[in-house]
C-alpha cells in the first residue's frame, strides 16, 4: 500500500565499485537510518554506472548484493527506505538516453570526473564514461525527489543534472522538478591509518590504512596495532589535528565508536602512551563493527530474504519512475503503446 506522505524525498545512488570502510560508515552511513523518520528514501545500487569502467561479472554480481546486505546491516531498513537495484529498474536506461539529447558536448566534456577516469582509463574512454552524468541525471529526475544527498566529487554532476532539467522544462513545462543539493549531516572525518593526512579509502589495499566493515576482529586489531601514530616528543593522548594528525585520526575513530569526548579520552589515558591506545582503539572498532559483520554474513546467506528486498523495492520504484517517464515520452511527442 501507498502511504500517504508529506515525507520530502530523498534519493541517492551507490556505486558497487568496492567493499565499505570504516571512514564511510562512521562518517556517512551510521547516520543515514535515521533519515528514514524524516524523510522518504530511495537508494539504489548503481550497477548501471558501474560498467562504465570494466568490471568482472560475478565480482560485479557479488559486490551488488553485499553491498545491499551491508547496507542493510548498517541500518537502512528495507521496511522504512526503498532499496533495489539500479538495472531492475528499465525506465533509468530510458530516461537516461532521452536525456542525452537534452545534454550538450560541451557540458558533457567539462565533467572533472570524466577527465579524471578518461586520464586514467585511457584504453577504455566509451560512450557511457561520457554520457555517466545523463544517466545520474535520469536516476533523479525520475523519482522527483527534493532532495540529493552526493559527496563533493558528485556535486557537479548534480549541478548538471539541473542544468539538463531547466531546459527540458523550459521547451515542454513543468516536467522535471528541480531537486535541492543535500550537504550531509558531517560525520565524523576519518584518515588512513598509515597516511594520516589522507581519507581512508576503499580502493586502497590494506597496508594503506583502511578497514573494510567486513574485516574480521584479528586484521582490525593488527592494523591499528600498526597505526601511525606521531613522532613528537610528548607520547601522549592528546588531541592536536594540526601536529598530531595521526592519534587525533585515532581519537576520532575512538570517540565515533564509544561517544566519548576528546577530553574524557585524554583523562582516560592520561600518563599512557600511544602502546597503550592503539589497541584499545581497535577493540572498539571490532565492537562496533561486529554486529554489522554479522548481520551482513547472515544476509548474505539468506538470498531469498535479500532477492525480496530488492524485488519489493523494485517495484516500488518502477511504479513512481514509470509515471514519471509516460509523462516524458508523451511531453517529447512519442505515440503512447
Ligand atoms: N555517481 C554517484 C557516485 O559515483 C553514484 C550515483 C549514481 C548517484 N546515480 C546517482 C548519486 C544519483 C546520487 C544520485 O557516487
Amino acid at each position: 500500500m501507498e502511504e500517504t506522505t508529506v515525507k520530502k524525498r530523498m534519493l541517492s545512488g551507490i556505486k558497487p565499485s568496492g567493499d565499505l570502510t570504516l571512514g564511510s560508515y562512521l562518517g556517512a552511513i551510521k547516520n543515514w537510518s535515521a533519515r528514514a523518520e524524516e524523510f522518504d528514501c530511495f537508494y539504489f545500487m548503481a550497477d548501471l554506472h558501474a560498467i562504465t569502467v570494466r568490471q568482472n561479472p560475478a565480482d560485479l554480481r557479488r559486490r551488488t548484493l553485499e553491498q545491499l546486505a551491508q547496507y542493510i546491516a548498517c541500518g537502512l531498513d528495507p521496511e522504512k527506505n526503498t532499496l533495489f537495484i539500479q538495472s531492475h529498474v528499465p525506465q533509468h536506461a530510458e530516461l537516461g538516453w532521452v536525456l542525452n539529447c537534452y545534454a550538450m558536448f560541451g557540458e558533457l566534456s567539462r565533467m572533472t570526473q570524466f577527465k579524471d577516469k578518461s586520464a586514467k582509463n585511457a584504453d577504455n574512454i566509451n560512450g557511457g564514461l561520457f554520457t555517466y552524468p545523463s544517466l545520474m541525471a535520469a536516476d533523479i529526475l525520475l523519482y522527483q525527489p527534493d532532495l540529493v544527498p552526493v559527496g563533493e566529487d558528485q556535486k557537479q554532476h548534480v549541478e548538471l543534472c539541473h542544468t539538463i532539467a531547466r531546459r527540458f522544462n523550459g521547451v515542454y513545462g513543468d516536467v522535471f522538478k528541480i531537486p535541492e543539493p543535500y550537504v550531509p549531516k558531517v560525520g565524523a572525518r576519518i584518515m588512513s591509518l598509515t597516511n594520516p593526512t589522507a581519507k581512508m579509502s576503499k580502493s586502497e589495499n590494506e597496508d594503506t590504512g583502511r578497514i573494510l566493515l567486513m574485516d574480521p576482529p584479528e586484521v582490525i586489531m593488527r592494523q591499528f596495532k600498526r597505526a601511525i601514530t606521531d613522532s613528537d616528543t610528548e607520547h601522549c593522548v592528546r588531541f592536536d589535528r594540526e601536529n598530531k594528525p595521526g592519534v587525533a585520526n585515532l581519537m576520532t575513530i575512538y570517540s565515533a565508536c564509544t561517544g566519548e569526548t576528546y577530553e574524557q579520552i585524554e583523562a582516560e589515558f592520561a600518563g599512557q602512551g600511544y602502546g597503550a591506545f592503539k589497541p584499545k582503539v581497535g577493540e572498539a572498532v571490532v565492537e562496533t563493527l561486529r554486529p554489522i559483520r554479522e548481520e551482513a554474513t547472515r544476509l548474505m546467506k539468506d538470498k531469498a530474504y535479500l532477492e525480496s528486498v530488492y524485488r519489493d523495492g523494485a517495484r516500488k520504484a518502477g511504479y513512481v519512475a514509470e509515471k514519471t517517464l509516460r509523462k516524458v515520452y508523451k511531453k517529447v511527442g512519442f505515440v503512447a503503446p
